[in-house]
């Protein structure tokens, strides 16, 4: 008994590196629910990257490999979470789609497999493994180094790999630099590095968490309120998230005063 519906009629055919590869129809596929401002028609070279996120591939590592292959997948590439894909146990499995041809790869459980899974998708002129996982460790070594407050660190080793040529999660990088910047007390540079990440992913709701951060610290609390209102827009359960409730209250404590006050 596997409770896991089987949504696509499949035929084993293999490709190369090992991984198994289904012909499938992402029709099958869901999107999580989610407001899209900028919805642009599709290139006809799009490439769609479906990670099963349901209870037998989340235990095996899916959720993981879509954070993965969220911070590596090059501007272009669509990616997000699906329900069951059928051939459960052989997860994490992932759908992908290349101008228009499907296929289901499984055993995709690390953040090395994500990156031969792109580097096979796109080729090799389109997405580098090693260069990507690189840039991907040294985003993790940031993030580290923030959480343990050594914002520095942090900023010095963002600047070290984007002065590299990184061609996926730059939008993360650069958010997780405006925070560093923040935190160092270079607020201008916080602001540019926020910017640069809207710019990068307009989607990208903690982008504009951190836009607003910057313009908040300015004393910009007008400018901050509509950062924030733009990543609720974007992702309206951010809402009920402590950190989102301690923004709301401090900039309403500062427009109040601001009001009282003139
Ligand atoms: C997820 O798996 C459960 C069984 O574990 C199944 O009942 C449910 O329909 C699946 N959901 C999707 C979206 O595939
Ligand atoms: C502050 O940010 C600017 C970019 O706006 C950058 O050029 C500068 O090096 C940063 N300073 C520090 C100390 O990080």
């Amino acid at each position: 008994m596997s409770g896991c519906p089987r949504l696509i009629s499949s035929s084993a055919m293999a490709v190369a590196g090992g991984v198994t590869a289904f012909s499938c129809s992402l029709a099958t596929v869901h999107r999580p629910p989610r407001r899209r401002r900028h919805t642009t028609p599709r290139a006809s070279g799009a490439v769609e990257i479906r990670v099963c996120t349901n209870r037998t591939c989340a235990c095996q590592g899916g959720r993981e490999v879509l954070a993965a292959l969220e911070g590596l997948a090059p501007p272009g590439v669509d990616v997000a979470s699906c329900g069951c894909l059928g051939r459960c146990g052989a997860g994490p499995n992932i759908a992908a789609s290349v101008s228009g041809s499907a296929a289901i790869f499984g055993h995709v459980g690390t953040a090395a497999h994500a990156a031969q899974l792109l580097e096979h998708l796109l080729g090799g002129s389109g997405f580098d493994a090693a260069a990507g996982l690189a840039a991907l460790a040294a985003r993790e070594k940031a993030e580290a180094a923030l959480e343990k407050g050594d914002a520095a660190e942090a900023e010095a080793v963002l600047t070290e790999a984007l002065e590299k040529n990184i061609c996926g999660g730059l939008h993360l990088m650069y958010r997780s630099r405006s925070k560093a910047r923040l935190s160092m007390g270079n607020i201008t540079g916080a602001l540019a590095d926020a910017e640069e990440a809207t710019k990068i992913a307009p989607e990208f709701p903690q982008a504009h968490l951190s836009r607003g951060d910057a313009l908040f610290t300015m004393e910009e609390y007008r400018h901050a309120e509509n950062a924030y209102a733009d990543a609720l827009d974007l992702d309206p359960s951010i809402r009920r998230t402590k950190s989102f409730r301690a923004r709301v209250e401090k900039l309403r404590e500062k427009l109040v005063s601001a009001d009282t006050s003139s």
